[in-house]
């Protein structure tokens, strides 16, 4: 199982790097949006950085015709590095470039997959992770979890290297869904990591056991105990 975190914001994935088990980072434009206009191949830079080469990053091309999205691929590539993942929404246009991208062995990641036969296009075309989109799916009445349960299935059938990333996320019920549901991968917005580790009930836990502590031994650490 993975846990990737979809922002660009960098100070967030610093603070996503250092308590939370991150295995990747993915952005697309609105997410680069939200940055403000930063100098995008700078900024894609930066992240590199922070993460390391241990961790996927995912960077998402602009065009949509199929010429021009292997243009960029290639630039993304020669810029950030060839481990770089390519993410392309599965249109006509975008299954074309991903099987040709797929058969130079670059790494693909399939995104705006909102049903199952766009995710078993995309996994025949060879990407490694379909982007399927949790929150927007419900927002359209598609079952998502079906969804990602049939491409889990599918993929696990097949033995194949690709996995399901669920995204688009807005509670932490649809993420823990999306896991249930086989997802191998769940992109998360850092501020929804946060909200599951700050519930009362979790901050309550700790200060009990505080309590129940300090009323025998004092305020001691065991490092004060023998
Ligand atoms: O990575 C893209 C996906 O997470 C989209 O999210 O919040 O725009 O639906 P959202």
């Amino acid at each position: 199982m993975e846990l990737m975190l979809d922002t660009a914001n960098l100070e967030q994935i610093e603070k996503g790097l250092a308590t939370y088990p991150i295995s990747g980072v993915t952005s697309n434009p609105s997410i680069i949006k939200a940055e403000g206009k930063v100098d995008f191949f700078n900024h894609m830079h930066k992240i590199r950085e922070l993460i390391g080469d241990e961790r996927s990053l995912h960077v998402q091309v602009i065009a949509h015709d199929c010429d021009t999205i292997l243009k960029e691929a290639d630039k993304i590539l020669s810029i950030l590095g060839p481990k770089t993942f390519i993410k392309i929404p599965v249109t006509e246009d975008g299954l074309r470039a991903i099987k040709i991208l797929a058969a130079r062995g670059v790494n693909v990641t399939a995104t705006a997959i909102y049903t199952t036969m766009q995710g078993i296009l995309a996994m025949l075309a060879g990407a490694r992770y379909l982007a399927v989109y949790y929150n927007r799916m419900l927002n359209i009445d598609i079952d998502a979890a079906k969804v990602i349960k049939e491409l889990s299935s599918l993929l696990w059938a097949n033995g194949t290297s690709c996995q399901v990333l669920a995204a688009s996320f807005k509670n932490l019920k649809e993420i823990t869904t999306a896991y249930a549901n086989g997802a191998s991968c769940c992109t998360i917005p850092y501020d929804l990591l946060e909200t599951g580790m700050h519930m009362p009930s979790i901050t309550k836990a700790v200060h009990d056991f505080s309590a129940n502590w300090e009323e025998v031994y004092g305020n001691r650490t065991l490092l004060d105990v023998d």
